[in-house]
């Protein structure tokens, strides 16, 4: 962003004035009231002691928090539980077992419902088909399936003995795979042939393979391939290694007498981008974790769990899923839709037409989601019954007052409150957000941070700015759910994210944010090289290192240029090779056509560049630092801003001109 256009945007969020508090009905049937930001700010580890004790523990817990290790937290320490007992055992020992977990729908429409009891079943035979694979407690197991039941339940087996997932996005590529695994150790993972996307299945397995035939002979952690038959695709088995899901989880008893853990046993680590090419698997717990989703999916949403009908839109391969598909949800014993494919399958409507044959009430999407729908037009919502909503929720990046408004308008029908919540994969739950039932919600902002959390907004020097200011968005005291690190990397994460306020202790997210006039906390997106495609991080070093693996790219940078739909989009700016710039001056078209490929080779088809530009030179300081700030000035169309400390001032020139002959859009 340049000063000026930042400038301009500080001033019309400063200058909103619309207010949309809860109706006075809403507001008396809210599960939390405005008493819970008082009684937390009293108190705030007896507040998250209360919180916790909505969660049935084994054995309790002796200290709230332990910080004499920090930035190593230790939440609920002694206490122990199960997860997935959390989740579901406890829903039917406590007579809901009839009470619908989860309303699946497939994208070509076949459905199925699962009740909590049979949820329990479903759990316990791939918790023993897991032990006999030889997975056990503290093992890791990589999950790269579409979204179908049995991703929820290969997430919950994993917690019901102990051993931490990692997901994997099943829109990441093989070398991804390759190197999650590796990092991980991963000793199983489960995958499908397919699953159903735009009318037609994408293969998974085959991606699986790929990935685990780059480890040479007796290198590969993975005992096992466990495959779900999702489609009818052709799947290659590995003699000994591969399996069908059918064949060795429904044989399994019915019953599993679970064990318990200690509040700090792994559940999971998810990879996420950083701002070097390596993703940093962001390592989660299983007490305070649960605890914070639990209740946060619970005052934020305001779940009734035997009235609502839930529905998050997010992939189970991102935090969202992790978070409010699986943990929270399911901890709170709601009804919750999972829907498999994409919004414009086999029509627009999709998406609506679930919620008028669901009575969804609650729905939780992205930012980005909402303004394809604007773009698709009102009239097309327009066609379903969607009265029965009454809360919607938004994540991922910031939303815009106008989708802000159109989601409360044509969505909400003007009587739902919008909650815009933010957090991230680290923060594991969400921290600021709306009390829907308590908040007069601004359009675009975030408003608060949620009882018992603590978020404020530094400049430099780690002082609070005031009222009206902006800086960087920090958090002040721990919380139950925060990362417990990177995945065999402490060093990193001391670095990332508790260096640069170390003085204060205070956690460093990596978001711009501003103040209002009330206090009230608007985000302005990454300070760092990460990008925000979609709601989905994607660092500007990974999509370099992925094109300057191609044999025709000797130099690449990438920015992250605003983008009306997708937040942001990837533009990149390389240098070709000597013997491969003959050939580009032959066919510029093939070569950026082939590196945009490569990159969704490398990482997957979210990181395909929107545009390459194949330029001559890069700008750079008189120390050989590309100024991102000046490409992204190119990239978003803008007259480019001081050029001063470019050692050669004339670049820019030959690249902007590149830049408006267009040739190398998509
Ligand atoms: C980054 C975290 C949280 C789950 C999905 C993304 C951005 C997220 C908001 C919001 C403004 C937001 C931030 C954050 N972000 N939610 N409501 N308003 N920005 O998780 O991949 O870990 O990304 O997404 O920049 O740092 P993630």
């Amino acid at each position: 962003m340049t000063e000026a256009s930042s400038q301009s945007g500080l001033s019309n969020l400063l200058h909103e004035e619309r207010r949309f508090p809860p109706t006075p009905e809403f507001a008396e049937a809210a599960n939390y009231s405005a008493d819970a930001y008082e009684s937390a700010a009293k108190d705030r580890l007896a507040f998250w002691d209360t919180q916790a004790r909505r969660l049935d523990w084994h054995r309790e817990w002796t200290e709230t928090l332990d910080w004499s290790a920090a930035p190593f937290a230790q939440w609920f320490v002694g206490g122990t539980l199960n997860a997935s007992v959390n989740c579901v055992d406890r829903h039917v020992a406590a007579g809901r077992g009839d009470r619908v977990a989860i309303h699946f729908e497939g994208e070509p429409g076949d459905t199925r419902s699962i009740t909590y009891a049979e949820l329990a079943v479903l759990v316990a035979q791939a918790a023993h088909a897991l032990t006999e694979l030889g997975v056990r407690t503290g093992d890791r197991v990589a999950i790269y399936l579409p979204m179908i039941p049995e991703a929820v339940v290969s997430m919950l087996a994993c917690a019901r003995i102990g051993a931490a997932h990692s997901v994997i996005f099943g829109g990441f590529s093989a070398q991804a795979i390759y190197d999650r695994v590796v990092d991980a150790g991963a000793k199983l993972v489960i995958t499908s042939d397919g699953g159903w996307r735009r009318g037609k299945v994408f293969p998974l397995k085959p991606v699986v393979d790929e990935a685990l035939e780059k480890f040479g002979p007796g290198e590969s952690p993975v005992a096992h391939v466990l495959v779900v038959k999702r489609g009818d695709n052709e799947v290659a088995f590995t003699e000994g290694r591969d399996l069908w899901w059918s064949d060795v989880v429904d044989k399994q008893s019915k019953h599993h007498e679970p064990e318990f853990f200690d509040a700090e046993n792994p559940l999971f680590i998810l990879y996420t981008s950083g701002t070097t090419g390596k993703p940093k698997g962001i390592l989660h717990t299983t007490g305070g974790y649960l605890t914070q989703v639990a209740y946060t999916h619970h005052a934020a949403f305001d779940l009734k769990p035997e009235t609502d009908v839930y529905w998050c839109t997010a992939d189970i391969g991102w935090v969202t899923g992790h978070s409010y598909i699986v943990y929270g949800p399911l901890a709170n014993g709601a009804t919750q839709v999972i829907y498999e494919g994409t919004p414009d399958t086999p029509h627009q409507g999709r998406f609506w037409e679930l919620v008028q044959k669901y009575g969804i009430t609650i729905l939780y999407t992205a930012p980005t989601a909402i303004r394809t729908f604007m773009k698709w037009g009102a009239d097309i919502p327009a066609k379903f019954d969607l009265s029965s909503l009454r809360l919607l929720g938004s994540v991922g990046e910031p939303i815009n007052p106008e989708a802000w408004m159109w989601y409360r308008q044509v969505i909400g029908g003007d009587r739902c409150p919008v909650v815009d919540t933010w957090w991230q994969t680290e923060t594991g739950a969400i921290m600021i957000s709306p009390l829907p039932g308590v908040t007069a919600a601004k359009p675009g902002s975030a408003m608060r941070a949620l009882p018992g959390i603590s978020a404020d907004v530094v400049d430099d020097q780690a002082q609070p700015v005031p009222n009206g200011g902006g800086g960087l968005l920090v958090l002040t005291e721990p919380w139950p759910a925060m990362l417990r690190g990177i995945w065999r990397d402490d060093e990193r994460f001391v670095e990332t994210y508790w260096s640069r306020f170390a003085a204060q202790g205070f956690y460093f997210a990596g978001d711009g944010a501003k103040k209002d006039e009330d206090g009230d906390l608007w985000l302005l997106g990454r300070v760092d090289d990460v990008m925000n495609i979609s709601g989905h991080r994607i660092s500007t070093t990974e999509v370099e290192s992925a094109l300057v693996s191609h044999p025709a790219v000797a130099e690449a940078a990438v920015v992250g240029a605003t983008d009306p739909t997708t937040g942001q989009a990837i533009v990149a700016f390389v240098i070709l090779r000597g013997s491969a710039t003959e050939e580009q001056a032959a066919g510029g078209e093939q070569i950026v056509t082939e590196l945009r490929n490569h990159v969704a080779k490398e990482i997957g088809a979210i990181a395909k560049p929107r545009q390459i530009l194949v330029v001559a030179e890069l700008p750079k300081t008189r120390s050989g630092k590309i100024m991102r700030r000046l490409l992204r000035d190119v990239a978003e169309h803008r007259s480019i801003g001081d050029v001063t400390t470019l050692a050669d001032s004339s670049v820019m020139n030959l690249i902007s001109q590149g830049m408006s002959s267009g040739k190398a859009e998509d």
